[in-house]
C-alpha cells in the first residue's frame, strides 16, 4: 500500500486503517497497562515509555556533553519516562560519527557523572520514579568521520550501494576488531562508575556491529559464517557483563531491509521481508550471555530511513505505508519475544503514531508483542508527554513531532539536533541556515538516499 501521511483524529479513525490493512491489532480502549512497572530480575522500570538514543551531535571535541547536551537530558529527565538512553557514545576516537558525538573516556568520565546525578536530581524533584539511565556505546564504523569531519569509514566490507561516491573504504581488520571489546569494557566501567544504570552495546542502523552481522563477504574470523558474524558483539556483551559487571543490553537491528549478501534478518527472495532465523538465534545467544533488554529497531538512516523512522516529508516519498511499515516491525518484535521471552523487549517507531502512540503501545503489550514502547522524535519534540500522559490519559496533538525529518536535515548538514518545529532553539537554529544549504526534499517515492 502506498504511504499516505498521518491523518487520523481518533482512535476510531485509526483502528479503520488498521482493519483495513487486515491487522489483528487494534487502539487499545484501556491503556492502564502502561502505568505498570517491569520487573526483571536486572533492572526494574517504572513504566512502559521509553526514551531512545537520540544524538544531539552538541558535544565539546574532547566528547564531554556541553551545556546543549545537558539542556536536552535535563528535559529528558523531567519526562516521567521510566526508561531513559543517553545518545550514542563513542568508546574510542576513530569511532565516532562526527566531530560532536559523545565520547566517554578518563578525561570526560566525570561530565558524564554530572550529567547522570543531574537527571536523577530533576526525575526525583519533578516526583518521578528513579528512571533506569542507559549509556549507548558505539563504534560508528563505515559511518565514521575525523575530528575534521570528513568521511573516515571503517567498513567491515565494502559495498557499492552504500560506500559514499569517491571514497574509497578502509576495511577495518581482525586486529582492530580483536581490540574493540576491550574498548567497551573500559567504556562500561566508566559508564558504572558515573552511575549508569546499564549500558547498551549499539548493533544497529548500519554502524559497525550491526554491518558485521551482514558481513558474509568478508573473510576471516569476523565475516562468513552466522557464528563469525555475531562474534565481535557477543564477545563485547561477554566481557562487559563479566569484567564490568553492569547490566548490559543490546539495540538490535532485527531486518536491515537491504539485499543479501550484506543484509541482516532478510528474505533471500525479497529483503523487504524479514527473515528472523538468523535474529532468533542471535536473540538466543544474546540472553544466554545475559542481555537484559533488547531495543528492537530495524534499517539503516543513510539508505532506507522510512524502515526505521516512519516520515511524512523529508528525503523522499516514502515508498511504502508507514503504517504498514510499523507494523511489520511490531511484528518481528513479536516474533522473536515469542520464540525466546527470557529478556524484556522494546519496540521502535512510536513517534509517527502522535497522540494515538498510547493507545496503539498498550494494544501491542496487552498483546504481548512486546514490554516496553521506545520512542525516539518525540521526546524531542514533546519531552513532557509521559509525565502528562500519566496525569491526565491524554497527549495533546498540538505538541507531537510531525515527522518532518527536519532534526535529520540539522544533523546532516553538521548542526546540533532538536525539535525545528516544537523548539524555539531548533527552529532559530534552522532558519540560520541558508535556503540553498538546506537538504532538499524530493517528490519521487525513493529507497537508497
Ligand atoms: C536526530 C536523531 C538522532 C538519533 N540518534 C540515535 C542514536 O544516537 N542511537 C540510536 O540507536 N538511534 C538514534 N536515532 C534513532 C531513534 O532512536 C529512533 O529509533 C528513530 O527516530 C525512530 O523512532 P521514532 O519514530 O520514535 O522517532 C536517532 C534518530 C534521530 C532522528
Ligand atoms: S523536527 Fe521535530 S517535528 Fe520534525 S521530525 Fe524532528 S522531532 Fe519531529
Amino acid at each position: 500500500m502506498h504511504h499516505q501521511p498521518f491523518c487520523f483524529q481518533t482512535a476510531d479513525e485509526l483502528a479503520a486503517a488498521l482493519s483495513s490493512l487486515g491487522s489483528e491489532l487494534t487502539p487499545a480502549a484501556d491503556t492502564a497497562l502502561l502505568r505498570t512497572p517491569v520487573c526483571p530480575s536486572a533492572l526494574p522500570l517504572a513504566n512502559r515509555f521509553a526514551f531512545q538514543a537520540m544524538e544531539g551531535c552538541d558535544g565539546e571535541a574532547d566528547g564531554r556533553p556541553s551545556e546543549t547536551t545537558r539542556r536536552r537530558y535535563r528535559r529528558f529527565a523531567a519526562s516521567g519516562a521510566g526508561f531513559l538512553y543517553v545518545e550514542a557514545t563513542a568508546v574510542q576516537p576513530n569511532g565516532r560519527a562526527n566531530p560532536r558525538q559523545l565520547m566517554i573516556t578518563g578525561q570526560t568520565a566525570p561530565a558524564f557523572a554530572e550529567m547522570a546525578a543531574e537527571m536523577r536530581r530533576i526525575a526525583n524533584e519533578a516526583g518521578h520514579p528513579e528512571p533506569c539511565l542507559a549509556l549507548q556505546l558505539t563504534h560508528s564504523g563505515r559511518y565514521s568521520k575525523s575530528p575534521e569531519g570528513k568521511p573516515a569509514p571503517l567498513v567491515a566490507w565494502p559495498d557499492l550501494a552504500r560506500d559514499p561516491a569517491g571514497v574509497l573504504p578502509t576495511v577495518i581488520t581482525d586486529e582492530e576488531l580483536d581490540a574493540l571489546p576491550e574498548a567497551f569494557v573500559r567504556a562500561a566501567a566508566l559508564a558504572k562508575e558515573a552511575g549508569f544504570s546499564c549500558v547498551d552495546i549499539k548493533c544497529c542502523h548500519g554502524y559497525l556491529l550491526n554491518e558485521l552481522t551482514g558481513a558474509r563477504l568478508r573473510p576471516g574470523r569476523y565475516g562468513g559464517s552466522f557464528e563469525n558474524r555475531v562474534r565481535l558483539l557477543l564477545q563485547t556483551v561477554r566481557r562487559v557483563k563479566e569484567e564490568v559487571g553492569i547490566p548490559v543490553m543490546v539495540r538490535l537491528n532485527v531486518h536491515d531491509e537491504y539485499p543479501l549478501p550484506y543484509g541482516f534478518g532478510v528474505s533471500a527472495e525479497d529483503y523487504r521481508r524479514p527473515d528472523l532465523t538468523e535474529p532468533m538465534q542471535l536473540v538466543d545467544k544474546l540472553i544466554e550471555a545475559g542481555v537484559w533488554l533488547i531495543d528492537c529497531t530495524a534499517g539503516n538512516p543513510y539508505f532506507n530511513p522510512h524502515v526505521n523512522r516512519p516520515f511524512d516529508s523529508g528525503p523522499y516519498r516514502p515508498p511504502v505505508s508507514q503504517l504498514e511499515q510499523t507494523l511489520k516491525h511490531w511484528q518481528c518484535v513479536r516474533e522473536l519475544k515469542a520464540h525466546n521471552g527470557g529478556a524484556v523487549y522494546m519496540a521502535s517507531m512510536f513517534s509517527w503514531l502522535r497522540h494515538l502512540a498510547p493507545e496503539m503501545a498498550a494494544a501491542a503489550i496487552a498483546a504481548g508483542w512486546f514490554d516496553v514502547a521506545g520512542f525516539g522524535r518525540q521526546s524531542f519534540a514533546y519531552p513532557t508527554f509521559p509525565a502528562e500522559w500519566l496525569q491526565t490519559g491524554r497527549m495533546d496533538p498540538a505538541k507531537c513531532c510531525v515527522c518532518c525529518s527536519k532534526c535529520t536535515d540539522l544533523m546532516r548538514t553538521g548542526h546540533g539536533t532538536g525539535c525545528v518545529v516544537r523548539d524555539p532553539h531548533y527552529a532559530a537554529l534552522y532558519r540560520s541556515i541558508p535556503v540553498e544549504a538546506r537538504p532538499k526534499p524530493s517528490a519521487a517515492p525513493g529507497e537508497h538516499v
